[in-house]
């Protein structure tokens, strides 16, 4: 509830009327100029257009291909162990998915060649399936998703190669911790810089750097949909949240610099140091009174 005496009009008021809050002050004498900078404010990051607020219909198709997101990779947790490929990976994903009535979105997404994304060590994202072996000490995130009745879910974990050294499982906890954070954020009233600034702070003050390249995304009715969701940034500022936003939260976080360089296969993006990086994703929708996380599942 708002009390009406501190609330803006809603409609226009003169230079010389009195002023909304009571004051008995002419306008231009008290709230005028405050209330310009806050509708430039409003307009500045006010929801685009091409931003889909989800319906009822649209949020049940999407919370089921997210729950068989979820159960993909819950799946790959009792198998991912050292000594297996990553192109076995994929091939668990792909005949789950499509044993299970769905499409792997990324086969042949703008030319991706396999069913899933699989990212070991020092790769932020998109690594492509193949014959390497996964060895004790690594760590390795798997990104999946999947498309149900037209509709995606979105989500990555990481995976603990068997032992892995201290420094290795602190970034990913904290990475994950990150994820958590900005999804902490998630609320209507709440503006998209302020998830970027809680995923910022945390990993800055562990010592790590935030990848600033690759970004979360809507996500639900397209596999990539606006509005972009940066994992660093200011409090306060970006679009407002809404009820029936769906989108993803997706932190990769370095544990030295925060840039990345491409190879040769145009997809696999690495640290420009060769450090570790990390990264978790879920996808989520702004309800009524916070967030719904849609592809949440048994992970640890
Ligand atoms: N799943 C990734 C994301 O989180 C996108 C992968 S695109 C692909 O946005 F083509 F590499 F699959
Ligand atoms: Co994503
Ligand atoms: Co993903």
């Amino acid at each position: 509830m708002t009390d009406e005496s501190t609330r803006p009009p809603s409609k226009k008021l003169s230079r010389n009327d009195p002023c909304w809050c009571g004051s008995g002050k002419k306008y231009k004498h008290c709230h005028m100029r405050q209330d310009a900078r806050q509708r430039a404010r409003n307009a500045r990051t006010k929801r685009p257009p091409d931003v889909i607020v989800k319906t009822e219909k649209q949020i049940a198709g999407i919370h089921r291909s997210s729950q068989l997101t979820s159960e993909i990779l819950d799946m790959l947790e009792q198998r991912i162990e050292p000594g297996i490929t990553t192109e076995q990976i994929d091939e668990w994903v792909h005949a789950y998915t499509l044993e299970h009535g769905a499409i792997p979105a990324p086969l042949n997404y703008r030319g991706f060649p396999k069913s899933t994304c699989t990212s070991l060590n020092e790769q932020v994202c998109h690594g492509i399936p193949d014959q390497t072996v996964l060895k004790e000490g690594d760590i390795l995130n798997v990104d999946v998703t999947s498309i149900v009745d037209g509709y995606f879910g979105d989500s990555s974990r990481m995976f603990l190669i068997g032992n892995v050294s201290p420094a290795a499982s602190k970034l990913v906890q904290v990475t994950q911790e990150c994820m958590y954070l900005g999804i902490e954020q998630v609320k209507p009233g709440n503006r998209l810089g302020d998830i970027g600034h809680a995923i910022q702070q945390h990993a800055e003050a562990h010592g790590y750097s935030v990848v600033r390249t690759f970004v979360g995304h809507g996500t639900g009715v397209h596999f990539h949909e606006p509005p972009d969701v940066r994992h660093y940034g200011r409090a306060h500022t970006g679009m407002l949240l809404e009820p029936n936003m769906v989108f993803t939260i997706e932190p990769m976080i370095n544990a030295g610099a925060y840039g990345v360089r491409v190879l040769d296969n145009e997809w696999t993006a690495v640290t420009v140091d060769g450090a570790l990086s990390a990264q978790w994703e879920h996808t989520v929708r702004v309800t009524e009174d916070g967030v719904e996380i849609l592809t949440a599942g048994r992970e640890k």
